[in-house]
């Protein structure tokens, strides 16, 4: 293979050999790899196509796309994903943001509206990168912001993306509500659990096999943290205040009756924009 001359020549190399491991968007990437690997935004880099990319950024292009045609995510390998309007750092330590949560996002933003208090208290649970918490303190920043995670490394990335943002978020550490103490009620939570059956092939293959299991698979078929949130947060939210479930495309109806039988009225499901029925909302009695 002859040495690409430029970096266009090294750019399109790049887009062949991500096209040849099959990967979706072989252009997209490309840049963002040849960005990365240069230190160049893409203006700069259509600017000077024509200029000889030096030596070592050849070999960090080289590295960053063997990285990619091995099936990490392009996320990990650049360490940062667009969410909302942010641009987050993410680790191996959370999930990824996807884009599906911006529905929830939306919705929430939409109950926090409906608040009639100044300063509504907002619970994210399972905050994972802090994604949700974040676009909301983001776009209303008169909430009081509170966020909890299981896992502590999941935590500290949480935490240093809120303070790169300059966003003042309450994190805690423990099992869903466990961090609070009874009575202790909140205007609206919002939840993107997970809802992967422990069994679902897809566990293992794409980007999945990159991101920690316990933000992916949940028991009960999938649906076992979907139902403890459910079944513990009527205690834990004001009269009249919602709760907002992300969960996974099939699983609409199991949410909806498991709300209902705990008491949650106008009890609703919304559809992503693939038509898929992917955020579930009550309110509580
Ligand atoms: C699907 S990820 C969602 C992350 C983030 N909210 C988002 O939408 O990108 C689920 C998160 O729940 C956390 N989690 C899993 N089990 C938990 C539990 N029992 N208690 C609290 N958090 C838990 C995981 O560590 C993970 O960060």
């Amino acid at each position: 293979m002859e040495t690409p001359a430029t970096l266009d020549a090294l750019l399109r190399e790049l887009r062949r050999r991500l096209q040849a491991a099959g990967l979706e968007e072989p252009g997209l990437e490309a840049r963002l790899l040849l960005g990365a690997a240069t230190g160049l935004d893409t203006s700069t880099l259509i600017a000077r196509g024509l200029d000889a990319p030096t030596a070592s950024q050849r070999e960090r292009a080289d590295a960053l796309c063997q990285r990619r045609e091995a099936g990490e995510p392009i996320a990990h390998i650049l360490g940062r994903r667009a969410f909302w309007t942010l641009d987050l750092e993410v680790s191996a330590a959370c999930l990824i943001p996807r884009p599906e949560t911006e529905l929830l996002v939306e919705r929430a933003i939409a109950a926090i509206d409906a608040c009639e208090r100044a300063h509504p208290r907002v619970l994210d649970l399972g905050t994972g990168s802090g994604a949700i918490i974040l676009a909301l303190k983001a776009e209303r920043p008169a909430i009081e912001a509170v966020a909890t995670d299981r896992s502590p490394d999941a935590l500290r990335q949480a935490r240093a993306n809120a303070d790169a943002l300059g966003l003042d978020v309450t994190f805690l550490q423990g099992t869903w509500l466990s961090p609070f103490t009874p009575g202790e009620a909140f205007d609206v939570i919002v939840s993107n659990p997970p809802y992967i059956a422990p069994n679902d092939p897809h566990l293992n293959r794409g980007d999945l096999r990159f991101e920690p299991r316990e933000a992916l698979a949940a028991p009960e078929g999938g649906l076992g943290d979907l139902y403890t949130i459910i079944d513990t947060t009527p205690a834990h939210l004001l009269p009249g205040a919602p709760l907002l479930l992300e969960h996974g495309f099939d699983q609409a109806r199991d949410v909806r009756a498991r709300m209902a039988q705990v008491g949650y009225r106008e009890v609703r499901s919304l559809c992503d924009p693939a038509g898929h029925e992917r955020v579930t909302i009550g309110t509580r009695a």
